[in-house]
This record gives C-alpha cells, sequence and structure tokens, in this order.
C-alpha cells in the first residue's frame, strides 16, 4: 500500500491523523506504517458508539451435575480414555491476552507461583496434563495460542525449559488477531509516531486463527475430532479430563462446557443458559433481578451455573455451524499511547476501548451443549489479579488445598 492509498482508506473511516507524523519518519518506519494500516481490520471500530449486542430471550439450562458423574465416572472415564487413546482430542492454550490485571511484565504462563522453589503457571497446565498421559499412556497435541505482544517470550521459554517435558513434536503454536485500541470517539490512538496501538483481539478468535495457521487441517490428518479449549489462567484446571471428554462424546453434543455451582448470585462468571431455544452463555452483568432470582423444579437458583473457560468443541461442528462473525465486546481499559504532539502517555485511569470477540460467544451458534458440573475448589483456581480474589494468593491457597507443593 502507498501513501495515497493509505491516505484513502483512512479519510474513509476518519482515521487520518495516524498519518500525522509521516513526514518526520524514516523509510524504515514509513513502510512499517503503511503496511500496518494496510493489514489492520479497522471494523470493529463500528462498535465504539453502538454499545453491547442486543441478546435475545434467556431461559435456564441445567447441568449435568456431580451426583450423576460421579454415578456414571467409570463408564464416563472409559469413553474417555478410548477416545484420547485414539488421538480424537487434542488441546488449545488460550494464552494470547495481556494479563494487564495482573500486571506483570511477562505472559501469563511465565509468571512464578512458586513458594519454595519456582514453580511457573506454564508448568502447573503441563504437570496437568501429565496426569491424562500417565493415566491413558498417551500424549495428545497441544496447540497453544499466543499473540504478536507474547509470541517470541513464550516460545523461547517453553522451548527453554524443555516444554516441562512435554515432547516438543506435540506442541504447536498460533497467533492471534490484533485489534486496533481507541478513543472513547472511535479514533485509534498511536503506540509510536509509526505504530498503530493495538491489542490481541479477545480470545474468541481462535479457531478462525488456528484454520488460518493450517492447524485445523493438521488435526484433522492426526484424526483429532475433539478441541478441549481452556485459559492459561486457571492452575488446577484439567485438561483432556478422561471424564468430562466421555460425558461430552456420550451425550451427543456439539460442546461441552465445565460449570461450577456460583458462589454468590451474581458473581462475575458467565452463567450456562439457553438464549432463543440455542446454549448460550449470559454474562453476570446482563442478569435481570428476575434472572437472578428465577427458581428451578428443584427450588435451586435457576442461574446457577458460571463457566470456567473450559470446553470441548467438535472441530466438525465447528466447521458447519460456526459463522466466524461474533458478537464484538468493547472494554474500556488504560491505553498506553503518544499524544498529539508525540509525547508518550501511560494513563492511570481508563482512557478508551478495546474491542474484543470471546470464545463464550461460541457456545451459542453451535445447536447442543453440555454443561458438565465440577467442584470449584478441585478445578478452579484462576490468576486475574496479584491479590485477593482470583488472584496469586488465592490460587496458592487452593493449590494448598490440592496437596500441590509450590
Ligand atoms: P482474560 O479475559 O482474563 O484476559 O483471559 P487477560 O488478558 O488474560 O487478562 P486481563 O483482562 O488483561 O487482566 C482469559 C483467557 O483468554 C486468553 C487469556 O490468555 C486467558 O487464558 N486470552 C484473552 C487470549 O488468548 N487472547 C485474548 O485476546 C484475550
Amino acid at each position: 500500500m502507498n501513501y495515497e492509498e493509505a491516505c484513502q482508506k483512512l479519510a474513509a473511516i476518519d482515521q487520518l491523523h495516524v498519518l500525522k507524523f509521516y513526514d518526520e519518519l524514516t523509510a524504515e518506519q514509513r513502510a512499517d506504517l503503511l503496511s500496518q494500516i494496510e493489514n489492520t481490520d479497522f471494523s470493529a471500530l463500528e462498535n465504539c458508539h453502538k454499545g453491547g449486542t442486543k441478546r435475545g430471550e434467556f431461559a435456564p439450562l441445567g447441568a449435568l451435575e456431580l451426583p450423576e458423574i460421579e454415578e456414571k465416572k467409570e463408564y464416563f472415564t472409559q469413553i474417555g480414555v478410548k477416545a484420547i487413546q485414539e488421538g480424537k482430542v487434542g488441546a488449545v492454550l488460550l494464552a494470547g491476552g495481556m494479563g494487564t490485571r495482573l500486571g506483570s511484565d511477562g505472559p501469563k504462563g511465565v509468571y512464578d507461583i512458586g513458594l519454595t522453589h519456582p514453580v511457573y503457571i506454564f508448568e502447573r497446565l503441563i504437570e496437568n496434563m501429565m496426569d491424562v498421559v500417565r493415566q491413558t499412556g498417551t500424549y495428545f497435541h497441544l496447540f497453544v495460542m499466543t499473540s504478536d505482544k507474547n509470541d517470541a517470550v513464550t516460545r523461547a521459554f517453553l522451548k527453554e525449559k524443555d516444554y516441562f517435558g512435554y515432547p516438543e513434536k506435540y506442541v504447536h503454536f498460533f497467533l492471534q488477531k490484533m485489534a486496533p485500541a481507541s478513543d472513547y470517539d472511535g479514533h485509534v490512538y498511536l503506540e509510536e509516531k509509526y505504530k498503530i496501538s493495538t491489542s490481541p483481539n479477545g480470545n474468541g478468535g481462535w479457531f478462525t486463527s488456528m484454520q488460518e495457521a493450517g492447524l485445523t487441517a493438521y488435526a484433522h490428518e492426526q484424526g483429532i475430532e475433539w478441541l478441549n479449549i481452556f485459559a492459561v489462567d486457571n492452575v488446577l484446571q484439567h485438561i483432556a479430563d478422561p471424564v468430562f471428554v466421555g460425558a461430552t462424546l456420550d451425550s451427543g453434543v456439539s460442546v461441552g462446557a465445565k460449570v461450577v455451582h456460583k458462589n454468590a448470585p451474581r458473581e462475575g462468571v458467565g452463567v450456562m443458559c439457553l438464549e432463543d431455544g440455542r446454549p448460550s452463555i449470559v454474562e453476570y452483568y446482563e442478569l435481570t433481578d428476575e434472572m437472578v432470582e428465577a427458581k428451578n423444579e428443584k427450588g435451586e437458583p435457576a442461574y446457577n451455573f458460571g463457566v470456567i473457560l473450559n470446553y470441548i468443541f467438535n472441530i466438525h461442528a465447528l466447521e458447519t455451524l460456526f459463522k466466524g462473525k461474533m458478537p464484538c465486546h468493547v472494554v474500556e481499559k488504560k491505553i498506553p499511547h503518544i499524544d498529539e504532539n508525540g509525547v508518550h502517555i501511560e494513563p492511570e485511569s481508563p482512557n478508551g476501548y478495546k474491542y474484543e470477540e470471546l470464545v463464550l460467544d461460541m457456545i451459542h451458534q453451535l445447536d447442543t451443549c453440555l454443561p458438565f458440573e465440577v467442584e470449584r475448589e478441585r478445578e478452579f483456581a484462576p490468576i486475574k489479579n496479584r491479590t485477593g480474589v482470583d488472584s496469586v494468593e488465592s490460587a496458592r491457597a487452593l493449590c494448598e488445598k490440592n496437596g500441590i507443593v509450590l
């Protein structure tokens, strides 16, 4: 793209300020900027003034609960172990996030939660995978999603640590896309005079990015039919859990979702439900008082199961039903940038929007889902913050409860 073409593209979307410093740039910086303008998808910015996506009619959706799972545990385990041994299950680690709340410099996975010796988050997750490897006698493929901001460090770290004992040939990386960040009027910020401020486009882009990287084709070649998607920050995460795999396959659904009983009616987790008759997830802030007070036939809260970002998707269902176009979530954030004089600004409070797609929105595009209950004390220790709720501290305490020495 040349300068004139860049001007045309930007003028059409009211973003001409991106070229404000063009005259001051070196030839290399000009080329970088023009290439970024060419490759950036600015369409997410249209959502700046639109607010949230309009939702449909919600109804409760029950879950396969612990007592029933316990009763059928052996049966589900057999099915799950067999599927893993046949190579039908792969795992996808979502590790493209910025971890801004944790406030550490590096990717979340390289964060050390150890107390007496180093225990890196990636290491904890791989140890959990190794439990299943020992149980099934089978290694399964791990696809790791990174972003421009953390790809090199993530790859180098895992290589240096020899993948914590997991065979390298089972570990594959792919990059997610970036989205521009803007002020409250939808004008993109500049990070440098020659660089638009961008951030990872949310964890919902994983399937499209994996396809574009040729890795779903690779998964097909390997005979993988199911992908277990999981977040980097839950250090008690069970990955390719044979019971969960077995229950999902047995029920014939397109996706299985691990859920926990919420610990408060308005706990900050997405809640499993039906939306216009299809499985869906309603965000905690979208719950009406009526929904919070609704009861099921057992007299329990009807919207009582929160998702923990651990899903098993059927690849074929995604390929046939998933439309690719996802709702855009406009998230208020602190965005470092340069001002109109080229001075770097590190904001102390939110100053604009990032634009994200979320994996939970994929559920609604599929026709059937099995919410599968797990014990939160055993499987849910998310690290979002340094201290307090969902923090390094709370996750350490939960690891200790589960006999993990840190
Ligand atoms: P969060 O929504 O908690 O975001 O991610 P985050 O970036 O880790 O942390 P904050 O909000 O900046 O503090 C949930 C999971 O989704 C992944 C994260 O790496 C984590 O595993 N994720 C998030 C991505 O892979 N890409 C993204 O663009 C965002």
